[in-house]
């Protein structure tokens, strides 16, 4: 099922019950020294209370969740068939990717959700009392590293936001761990920054050489085309409730989510399709997209005379998968 970035009702209601007699400015400075202490290379230790969690959540569950949304809307369109039963999120923080994988299957079950740190554990699991699906979700507390190794296999293992927080020999063993565990698929999900995108890069290299196939969002399996300083990202428009606007002191009703994901499958892709890597250019004589093609990188050009595929081409967004030649 398409995921919609807008956070589910039943979640959107539990983050404002919790909002209710908490002062919004106190949120809003909460929230401020934890995004600069992730701008300054910092991690989510300093989400130390629960007014802290409740910080975080507020400001960064809304964009984090549109993330996973348009990542797992990718896989389900290349991998139609898929229908997980059981869930493993990990480093599941507030429970946002847990909550994305719930819209996108209903066919899920059970869900695991794994993080080092308890106070959002305890949020994670308040959050889920409110969701038909969620609320036998399991949470146990801890390192994710341990609590993986003693995990079941589950259908599809996430990972958002997560491995930027850790250092590269345990980005590395954990992405071993995460394969391990997945039956059927992984996904990770990382800020579209270069540092983002040299993680999934590396992470996608290593799973590769372990027999894993790439379903989205590169067409092939094969070294990633692009050459530095060029990078791949995507965006996600997703809408601001008042309290968010107001968390984060921004004006504007939306905010544009920068993120970059590699969805991993064990069988291969049935039907791959290009990829648009950025904004097509639509001209009046032609349209120019900058395409992820099986065959590499194209700066693919589509004339108006050209109808039916000036007409398709028309449609194409940054971050679609598309039929096209290369
Ligand atoms: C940026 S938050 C992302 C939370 C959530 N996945 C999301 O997308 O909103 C990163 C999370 O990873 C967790 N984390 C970091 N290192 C971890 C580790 N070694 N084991 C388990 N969780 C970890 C943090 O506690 C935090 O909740």
């Amino acid at each position: 099922m398409r995921v919609s970035p807008s956070l589910p009702a039943p979640l959107k209601a539990a983050l404002d019950g919790k909002l209710q007699g908490v002062s919004r400015t106190d949120a809003a400075q909460r929230s401020a020294k934890i995004s600069n202490a992730y701008r300054t290379g910092g991690n989510s230790g300093g989400i130390k209370s629960d007014a802290d969690a409740l910080a975080y959540a507020l400001a960064r569950m809304p964009a984090t969740y549109a993330a996973v949304a348009a990542s797992l809307n990718a896989l389900i369109e290349i991998v139609p068939g898929l229908a997980p039963e059981t869930l493993l999120d990990v480093g599941a923080g507030p429970g946002t990717a847990s909550w994305a994988a719930a819209e996108a299957f209903p066919s899920l079950a059970s869900f695991t959700l794994i993080d080092a740190n308890r106070t959002l554990s305890k949020l994670a699991l308040e959050l889920a009392e409110d969701s038909p699906q969620l609320a036998g979700c399991s949470y146990p507390p801890g390192d994710a590293g341990e609590n993986l190794a003693q995990a079941s296999i589950a259908d599809l293992v996430i990972a958002s936001y997560l491995i930027g927080e850790l250092g590269e020999s345990d980005q590395r063993a954990l992405a071993d761990a995460m394969w391990a565990k997945a039956r059927n698929a992984l996904v990770v999900i990382e800020p579209g920054t270069p540092a983002g995108y040299a993680r999934i890069l590396a992470l996608r290299q290593q799973l590769i050489a372990l027999g894993a196939h790439v379903a989205a969002p590169c067409p092939h399996d094969r070294p990633c085309p692009l050459a530095a300083p060029d990078w791949c990202h995507f965006n996600q428009r997703l809408p601001r409730s008042q309290a968010h606007r107001q968390i984060k002191g921004a004006d504007v009703p939306f905010e544009d989510e920068r993120f970059i994901y590699v969805a991993l499958t064990r069988t291969p892709v049935a039907a791959r399709r290009s990829r648009v890597l950025a904004p097509p250019d639509f001209g009046k004589a032609e349209i120019t997209a900058k395409l992820c093609t099986e065959d590499g990188v194209a700066a693919t050009k589509v004339p108006r005379r050209d109808k039916p595929a000036y007409a398709e081409a028309r449609r194409w967004r940054w971050g679609d998968a598309v039929m096209a030649e290369s």
